[in-house]
């Protein structure tokens, strides 16, 4: 285990996840653990990330020097960087001067962190101090314009650090750097592997499960309900139920997909719910979006409880008394470190006020994908051996394409969204950009209607939004340049193909300002 020190920055999660790339588990605490608490994790490693341009800022998050006495190698970046120096006795002016963004650095001493690496190194920079004398006993392997001790490392102590953001994208060699530390200086052994962390994820689901009842989860047809339905399936076989409301709002071939190939791939036992008709009455009338969302989201509640409830009173209505029923949830780690839950326990009891079942039933949630990246969990999904077209399909909205129709939705809008949407997936699929596009959702602009001419007759048809980006974790995102030739194809083939549709419109906002989705 490598603890990744957040000092507030946005990179803290980038940064371990390119620990995990070097197969070493890693995780991310806040800067306000205690030193003891730290260690009693017993980490290999720790990690301090960037954070505020200044450590003379006066709230300026702190470094407790107890955590660079030596007991634990130590590796800081940027702020951690100058932290680790103040806190060892080296000194850090405040210069005022900056420097942002591409930056050349030196290296003067290879030593161990800068090994074979290029003399000259294009680095990511981003600090406004800089450290201009290392601590006693430290060799200095590099400097930059601006900061006259821009590397630095104490081998026998292991610890050492770096003025730039070696987790980015721009840093080259970044991640040889990375691991330099945390294989040749700290010693961790790189033996974190999708395979190993399956093998572990099964072990822990039994343990928790035990023989004390059933599990349920419901599937979205997305990636990680999938993946965390299909592990559980591993460990506890046909005592879990799979539940899959069809609430018609689905892409095309999406249903079949599911009850198809997944339970193919899983043998997973799966109910399917098909409850287009209740939705889509539900719906009738109202294009607001907050209201579409509240209406499909009360729906859907409604057609799970019911069918988690039949599926209950099965199984605990049997000779064996089981008074435990587990929820499977996909939660991820993004969220469980956005909602400040770092390493607790996933065992959070809830209580659902689901009608026909014994008061006492204990409802406990499974979250088998709660330490992972969406990039982690698709690799998980591949040694599941679940099929490409799940694995690495694109994120979509719990609401469906019911939040693709710009205002009313009717079943005849939905299928003529859902033959545009199958065309742009396959021809994105076609050109080989499914994994270089985060997603690409095709939005109807169905109160709206343009003039065209197709053939010799004027038409009077909708139009549909591409709205392609490319994205690390959909908080931001920026539109992708997908390639003329692909986009030109998309656009002939759904005029050609859907005949209400007469125009193609590419969205080319960011998020911010733009959110992803339209509604
Ligand atoms: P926005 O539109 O907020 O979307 O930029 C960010 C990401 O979240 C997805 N999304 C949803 N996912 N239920 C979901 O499970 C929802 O209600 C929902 N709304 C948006 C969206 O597709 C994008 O990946």
């Amino acid at each position: 285990l490598v603890l990744v020190v957040d000092f507030g920055a946005q990179y803290a999660q980038l940064i371990a996840r390119r620990v995990r790339e070097a197969r070493v588990y890693s995780e991310i605490v806040p800067h306000h653990m205690p030193v003891s608490e730290m260690l009693a994790r017993n980490p290999k490693a720790i990690v301090l990330s960037g954070g505020p341009a200044s450590v003379y800022t006066p709230d300026a998050p702190q470094l407790d020097p107890a955590l660079v006495d030596g007991r634990v190698p130590v590796f800081g970046i940027c702020y951690g960087f100058m932290a680790m120096a103040q806190a060892l006795g080296g000194e850090v002016a405040h210069t005022g001067q900056r420097e942002y963004g591409r930056t050349q650095v030196e290296v003067l001493e290879p030593g161990t962190l800068l090994a074979a690496v290029p003399t000259t190194l294009t680095s990511w920079m981003s600090h406004g101090d800089e450290v201009v004398k290392a601590p006693e006993g430290f060799t200095v392997n590099a400097s930059s314009p601006r900061a006259t001790v821009a590397a630095f490392e104490h081998v026998e102590r292991q610890l050492a650090g770096v003025q730039w953001h070696p987790e980015v994208m721009h840093s080259e060699h970044g991640q040889a750097v990375l691991e330099h530390f945390l294989i040749d200086i700290a010693g961790c052994r790189p033996t974190w592997t999708m395979v190993n962390i399956v093998e572990e994820q099964i072990d822990k689901i039994r343990t928790q499960i035990g023989d004390r009842g059933q599990a349920i989860c419901g599937l979205s047809g997305g990636v990680d309900s999938a993946v965390a339905a299909a592990i559980v399936q591993r460990a506890i076989g046909d005592r879990l139920t799979c539940v899959y409301v069809d609430h018609g709002l689905m892409r095309k071939g999406e249903t079949e997909q599911v009850e198809r190939d997944f339970v193919a791939a899983t043998g997973v036992d799966l109910k399917v719910v098909n409850a287009e008709k209740q939705f889509l009455d539900a719906l009738v009338g109202v294009s607001d979006p907050e209201e579409k969302r509240k209406i499909i989201g009360r729906e859907f509640i409604r057609v799970f409880e019911t069918a988690e409830a039949e599926i209950l009173a099965d199984a605990v209505s049997g000779d064996d008394g089981d008074k435990v029923a587990f929820l499977v949830q996909g939660t991820l780690y993004p969220d469980v470190v956005e909602s400040g839950g770092g390493a607790g326990a996933s065992n959070i009891k809830s209580h659902h006020n689901v009608g026909g079942l014994p008061d006492d039933l204990e409802f406990e949630l499974v979250e088998p994908l709660r330490t992972l990246f969406k990039d982690e969990v698709r690799l998980m999904g591949e040694q599941l051996g679940l099929p490409a077209e799940i694995v690495h399909r694109q994120p979509f909205p719990g609401p469906g394409l019911g939040i693709r129709i710009i205002g009313e939705v009717t079943r005849e809008r939905l299928d003529i969204l859902r033959e545009a949407d199958a065309i742009a997936r396959e021809e994105l699929t076609r050109a080989g950009l499914d994994r270089d596009i985060w997603q690409m959702p095709v939005v109807l602009l169905a109160d709206v209607r343009s003039v065209g001419v197709q053939g010799d007759g004027r038409t009077y048809g909708h139009p549909v939004v591409l709205r392609p980006v490319t994205s690390e974790d959909a908080m931001t995102a920026d539109w992708a340049r997908l390639p003329y030739d692909v986009m030109e194809r998309i656009s002939t083939r759904i005029t050609n193909e859907v005949s209400e549709i007469n125009r193609v419109t590419v969205d080319v906002t960011s998020k911010p300002p733009g959110t992803i989705e339209w509604e």
